[in-house]
This record gives C-alpha cells, sequence and structure tokens, in this order.
C-alpha cells in the first residue's frame, strides 16, 4: 500500500490534468484485443501474449483480501453533465469474455464491469467482493459504484441467487437484481449460458439515460447476433449513484477457488450504441484451460494408443523370438529317417545342450557338447559332425542306429542320433572322466597308476573282441587312438567313436582323404589297400598299448632318429634284452614286471607289418587275462617295419614342417 498511494496520487493528479471537460466527452473507444493499449492496470491484472486481458491468473489464497485485478480505460469520463445533474448520459458497452476454470470444479469468484470515481483498489478484496469493494465498504452508498457482475459463486450472505449468475449491483456486490445467466433465442427460448464454461461469451450492457432502464443481454459466441431480448431489463436512476466523472472498466477477484478471468474485446460508447467487435480476430486464451472434458478424451486415447502400441510390440517380439527359436530348432525329417530307432527330435538335443552351449571339446568329426537330456535326465555328450554328403548320411544313419542297439561295458553307448541338413547330431553316454589321451598327455597327467592303466588295456580289448568277434556282425572300429578311449566314473576304458570313419569313406567330398584314421595308430597296409580290417583294428591297438606302457606317442617326431618311432624303439630294446627299459618314467617301478612285458609285447606283436601275422583280439584278451603265455616268443622273427609305403604315409599325412623334414630318415 505504501507503494500503490503515491503512485496513485500521481495518476489521480495526471487523470485531472486529462479529464478537462473537453476531451473526455468523446467517449467512444474499442479494442479488438489489447495489444498494444494503455489500459490502466493494478491487482494481478495483466495483458498476455496473445493479447487478452486477464484479470487474475488463477493464483489462491486462503484467506482475504484474496487476489484481485483490474483494468479500466486510463480517460477519465464525463457521465453527468454537472455533478448534481438528474440525468446521466446514456452509455452502450459490448465485450468479450472468458472465464477458465480447473479441473471442471466450480471456479470463483468472478468479475464485473464496473463504473468507478477512481482506479484504486488497493484495499478492495477478492474472492466474493470481486476486487472492487471490501467487507467494511460494501454495499456503502459513498463507493459510488455502479456494477454489473458475472458471478460463478454462490455466496448465500450476499444473497446470490445461484452460483452461475448476472447481476446489477449498486456500491458493492449484494446485487439490487439479478439473474441466473442465459440468453433468450429468437424464439424467445431461455437458454442457459454457463459463465465457466472456458468459452468465450459476448455482453452488452446498455443504459437509458433518459428512459433510466438498463439492459443487460450475454450470449455464447456460437449465437453471435446480439439476442433480440435482453436477459435483464431492469430500472434504475444512475445519477445519484454516478459521479460527474467516472472511470470504466473491468475488476475481478478470487480467493480460494481457482479461475482466470479473461476480457478478450471490448468497445464503449456514449450516447449511441457500442460498436460490432471483429469475432474474427479473437485473442486466444493459453492451452491450459483445456476442459477436464477433453483432456479426459485425450488421456483416453493417449492410454488406448500406449496400449495399442504395447500390445503391437509384444506380439511382434513374441512371433519374432518364437520364429527365431523355431528357426532354431526346426528340423526337416526325412521319411526314411522314421526307420530307424534311437532318433532325436532335434529340439529335444537343442534343449539338452542348452542351445550348444558348453562344448566338451573338438573331435576329429567335429564339436561335442555337454548337455542332459530333459526326458530321462540323463547326461550325455553330444557330437556334432558335419557332413556334405546326404547319401553317405543315411548310410551311416542306417549304421549308426544299428550300433545304437550294441551293448557292452567297453563301448560308449550311442543313446540317440538326429539329423538336421547336412549336421549329424550323436547322443552318447557322458564319460565323466574324459579321454584316455587326456590322461596320458593331456591336462590330467600323471593320474593314472600301472593297475588303472593295465585295467583299461583290457577293457579296450574286451570291447574291440566284441565288435569283431561277439556281435551279430563283424564291426571294424578304424580308429582306436588314446583319444578315442574315453574314461568312465570307475576309469574303466570304454571305445568310443566306432564307425564314424565310415561315414566319411561314404563321403565324396574330394578334400577329404579317403584314409581316415589316425597317424601312427594306422596298419602300414592301409597305404596300399586302403581297407579297414580287424588286422588293421589290432595294429592300432597295439599302438595303444605302447602308448599306454611308454607313457608316449607313437610318433614323435622331435626326438632323435632311432627313438622316434615307438615300436621300433621297444623292438630294439626287447632285441637288447631291456624292453622295460621302454617303460613310462613316471611311473618309476611301481609296475608288476610281468604284466609290463607282456603289454610291450603284445604292443609289438600287434604291430607287425604283416596283418596275418598279428594276433587277432581273442587271443590278445587271453594274454592280457593271463590265460595264455608268451614264453617262448622268439622277438627276432617279429618284422616290424618293412614297407617302403610307411615313408609314404607319412609325407602324405605331414602337415608340419618338422614332421616333413625328419620323415626322409624314418623309414630307414
Ligand atoms: C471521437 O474519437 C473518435 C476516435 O476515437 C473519432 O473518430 C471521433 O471523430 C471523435 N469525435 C469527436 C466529437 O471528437
Ligand atoms: C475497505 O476499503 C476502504 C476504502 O477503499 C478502506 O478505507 C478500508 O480500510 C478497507 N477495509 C478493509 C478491512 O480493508
Ligand atoms: C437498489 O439500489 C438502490 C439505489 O439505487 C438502493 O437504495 C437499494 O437499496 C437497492 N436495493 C437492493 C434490494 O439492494
Ligand atoms: C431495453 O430493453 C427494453 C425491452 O427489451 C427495450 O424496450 C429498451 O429499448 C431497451 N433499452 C436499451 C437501452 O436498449
Amino acid at each position: 500500500m505504501a507503494i500503490h498511494l503515491p503512485w496513485f496520487l500521481l495518476f489521480f493528479l495526471l487523470s485531472h490534468v486529462r479529464t478537462s471537460p473537453a476531451t473526455s466527452l468523446n467517449s467512444t473507444f474499442s479494442f479488438n484485443g489489447f495489444q498494444p493499449s494503455d489500459l490502466s492496470l493494478s491487482g494481478f491484472a495483466t495483458v498476455i501474449s496473445t493479447g487478452a486481458l486477464q484479470l487474475t491468473n488463477g493464483q489462491r489464497t486462503m484467506n482475504l483480501p484474496g487476489i484481485t485485478g483490474q483494468a479500466f480505460y486510463p480517460a477519465i469520463l464525463q457521465f453527468k453533465k454537472g455533478p448534481s445533474a438528474t440525468t446521466t448520459r446514456s452509455f452502450s458497452t459490448h465485450f468479450l469474455f472468458e472465464i477458465v476454470s480447473k479441473d471442471q470444479k466450480p471456479g470463483g469468484h468472478g468479475f464485473a464491469f464496473v463504473l468507478a470515481p477512481s482506479t484504486n483498489f488497493c484495499s478492495a478484496s477478492g474472492g466474493p467482493f470481486l476486487g472492487f469493494v471490501n467487507q467494511s465498504n460494501n454495499v456503502n452508498p459513498n463507493n459510488h459504484i455502479f456494477a454489473v457482475e458475472f458471478d460463478t459463486v454462490q455466496q448465500v450472505d450476499l444473497e446470490d441467487r445461484d452460483g452461475n449468475h448476472v447481476g446489477i449491483d449498486v456500491n458493492g456486490v449484494i446485487s439490487n437484481t439479478s439473474e441466473s445467466a442465459a440468453y433468450y433465442t429468437e424464439l424467445n427460448k431461455k437458454e442457459t449460458v454457463l459463465l465457466d464454461s472456458q468459452t468465450p461469451i459476448q455482453a452488452w450492457i446498455e443504459y437509458d439515460g433518459k428512459g433510466k432502464q438498463l439492459n443487460v443481454t450475454i450470449a455464447p459466441l456460437s449465437h453471435p447476433l446480439k439476442p433480440t431480448r435482453s436477459l435483464i431489463s431492469y430500472s434504475i436512476d444512475l445519477s445519484p449513484i454516478l459521479l460527474e466523472h467516472m472511470y470504466v472498466g473491468f475488476s475481478s477477484g478470487t480467493q480460494k477457488l481457482f479461475s482466470k478471468h479473461y476480457i478478450l474485446a471490448w468497445s464503449f460508447t456514449m450516447e449511441g450504441k457500442a460498436q460490432e467487435l471483429d469475432l474474427s480476430r479473437l485473442p486466444s486464451v493459453p492451452r491450459d484451460r483445456t476442459p477436464l472434458g477433453k483432456s479426459l478424451k485425450l488421456y483416453l486415447y493417449l492410454s488406448v494408443a500406449l496400449v495399442i502400441i504395447l500390445f503391437l510390440i509384444i506380439t511382434i517380439s513374441i512371433c519374432y523370438w518364437t520364429h527365431k527359436k523355431s528357426k532354431l530348432t526346426s528340423e526337416k525329417v526325412e521319411e526314411w529317417e522314421m526307420d530307424y530307432p534311437h532318433r532325436f527330435p532335434y529340439r529335444e538335443l537343442y534343449r539338452a545342450t542348452k542351445g550348444f552351449k558348453e562344448e566338451l571339446g573338438k573331435g576329429g568329426f567335429g564339436s561335442v557338447y555337454k548337455g542332459v537330456l530333459p526326458r530321462s535326465g540323463m547326461e550325455v555328450a553330444v557330437k556334432k559332425v558335419s557332413h556334405s554328403s546326404k547319401q553317405g548320411i543315411r548310410e551311416f544313419v542306417a549304421e549308426v542306429s544299428s550300433l545304437g542297439r550294441m551293448r557292452h561295458r567297453n563301448l560308449v553307448q550311442l543313446q540317440g542320433w538326429c539329423r538336421r541338413g547336412e549336421e549329424l547330431l550323436l547322443a552318447y553316454e557322458f564319460m565323466p572322466k574324459g579321454s584316455l589321451d587326456s590322461h596320458l598327455f593331456g591336462i590330467r597327467r600323471k593320474s593314472l597308476s600301472w593297475e588303472q592303466r593295465f585295467k583299461i588295456v583290457k577293457g579296450i580289448a574286451s570291447g574291440l573282441l566284441y565288435l569283431h568277434e561277439e556281435w551279430e556282425q563283424v564291426v571294424v572300429h578304424r580308429d582306436v587312438k588314446a583319444s578315442n578311449v574315453l574314461l568312465d566314473g570307475d576309469l574303466n576304458g570304454r571305445l568310443g567313436d566306432f564307425g564314424l570313419s565310415r561315414l566319411y569313406e561314404h563321403g565324396t567330398n574330394p578334400k577329404t582323404t579317403k584314409i581316415v584314421g589316425s597317424f601312427g595308430y594306422m596298419a602300414p597296409e592301409l597305404s596300399r589297400t586302403c581297407k579297414f580290417t580287424t588286422s588293421s583294428d589290432v595294429y592300432s591297438y597295439g599302438a595303444l598299448l605302447l602308448e599306454m606302457a611308454c607313457g608316449r606317442r607313437p610318433i614323435e617326431p622331435e626326438r632323435p632318429c632311432d627313438e622316434m618311432i615307438l615300436v621300433e624303439l621297444v623292438h630294439s630294446l626287447w632285441k637288447g634284452g631291456r624292453i622295460l627299459d621302454a617303460m613310462d618314467n613316471k611311473l618309476g617301478n611301481s609296475y608288476v614286471v610281468e604284466e609290463a612285458e607282456l603289454v610291450l609285447k603284445l604292443g609289438v606283436l600287434c604291430s607287425q607289418a604283416a596283418p596275418e601275422s598279428r594276433p587277432n583280439m581273442r587271443q590278445l584278451t587271453q594274454f592280457l587275462n593271463g590265460g595264455a603265455s608268451l614264453q617262448d616268443l622268439e622277438c627276432h622273427n617279429i618284422v616290424i617295419q618293412d614297407d617302403p609305403g610307411m615313408d609314404q604315409l607319412i609325407l602324405q599325412y605331414s602337415s608340419s614342417a618338422i614332421l616333413s623334414s625328419t620323415s626322409g630318415n624314418s623309414g630307414s
């Protein structure tokens, strides 16, 4: 108030200077939007950027004086010809207003068109007092205020008729007369107008100075013409109320309730009809006015859209994943496959290995994965074998599925097979202790005692015997070697991979060498005949025997020439009468001499160049189990290596530089 008072005095003086009767006689103005305009604004009134006049901005307070805002035409106007004139001049005003409340709750309080002797309302209250009087000066005859109120709250103590009314106010906010907001149509039908509707509403206030009659008319913008019948037509003599000079403008007040009161356009004419307003150029009111009905719809649309989008995303991703998964596990089963037993669906093996996750190792024919069969819970090793020839696969499947019927404690049991395109999957019993190879030369080195070695050697012999002689047909293993001997939980030797090399023999891939076997284990006659026989298996088994006893590989190119080929070394030691020197150093002296000699000698016997000289598996098992004796064996009659083909074989299979450079000497 301390700030407002000097300003007010200054303004008051200025106004008085400006309001000489000559200038105030011309009292016609109109505003289509208020930018630019030099309205006299006070309280919270402001002209917003769109050009709308905002009387109150929606702030709220619990207590009076509340929030007020006033806007007046800057010039004071002459309403009476002399201070004591008994008539006032006629006047006419037309304006558009818009009240914005929140959340469809009733806003408050309202605003008023005001004629007042001054523009100082700094001690007026908001809320029900509409920013132009206060509790103590309400209806005080000294106020000289005339107002038309547009009230959106029913204040019972102020005799309001309802919460949506238009009233004629003299000196205060207790209306001399009031009507619920409405307009009359051309057919004289009364239509309610919701003041608080957040849409522009037109108002006309006309006073006939001679007839002392005041007409108030309102209409929504949807009814652009002024209704012919007024809402209020009230006989009132304004001459005792109005002073000679009065300000004309608007006042508004809020308190606990949220409302923003806007005047969009305004025209005023003294002694004449107010100018028409340009309804096509009304300033807009900020977007936060979005009524709840609309925003509710918007929210609804948004959430529906969101739900649809989410649904689509979920559906698409489900489709994608199931498609991907089904593509991963799909298989085309050909008719012939159904004829063979032990067939697994690809899906089952895929699931068992969790998508081929845990690789146990890479064998000669492909990678091996660990898995657990979902139905039986059995641990398996799944071997993935790629093959380009369908024909080969078919024949092999025929063989494999029949091999599936083999049962022997020294064979790794085939549990089932599955073909998917050119890929063949073989599920074997899982061997927890891994391959013999890894025990002899790999990570598990030094863990095998002589007793264990001897047991393994006997086991493998028994397995081979089963393949060669005891099963319904003769099966040649073709690839007996340390890495194909697997150890079960009790360290029993078990032969794996039998028959696999057959697949490649049938194969038509020209890049694949016709003979698949392992270097150092291959009988020399194979380089000539390319024909695997039980005695070529025996040759390989002999190499395995020597390997087990000596703890080294059949051929070690990095050794001196006379030690490079194990068979020759053992043979020459035997001839020199000190065969046990060949024994694995790691064993020290902890082995049974008779057994060690037996194994070494049998190894040499199996390695004879002539297939027919080699013992068969039945004889070998008899020797190993002590059922036959080697006593009178003459080592000098044994021909180990007279085959010039061996050199070629070495050359043929040598891939490393060391091997090929030393192989020239090896045949001697
Ligand atoms: C009054 O002012 C309006 C413009 O504001 C002007 O057009 C009109 O001629 C003026 N009339 C008199 C009598 O000065
Ligand atoms: C009410 O308004 C009058 C005149 O503006 C002022 O003198 C008075 O102090 C005000 N009363 C209150 C309670 O604000
Ligand atoms: C109506 O206005 C007159 C002044 O013109 C006043 O004296 C009277 O008390 C008012 N009537 C009501 C009902 O407020
Ligand atoms: C007010 O309304 C009455 C009745 O509708 C009409 O006769 C009168 O001319 C109007 N007065 C003004 C100033 O429009």
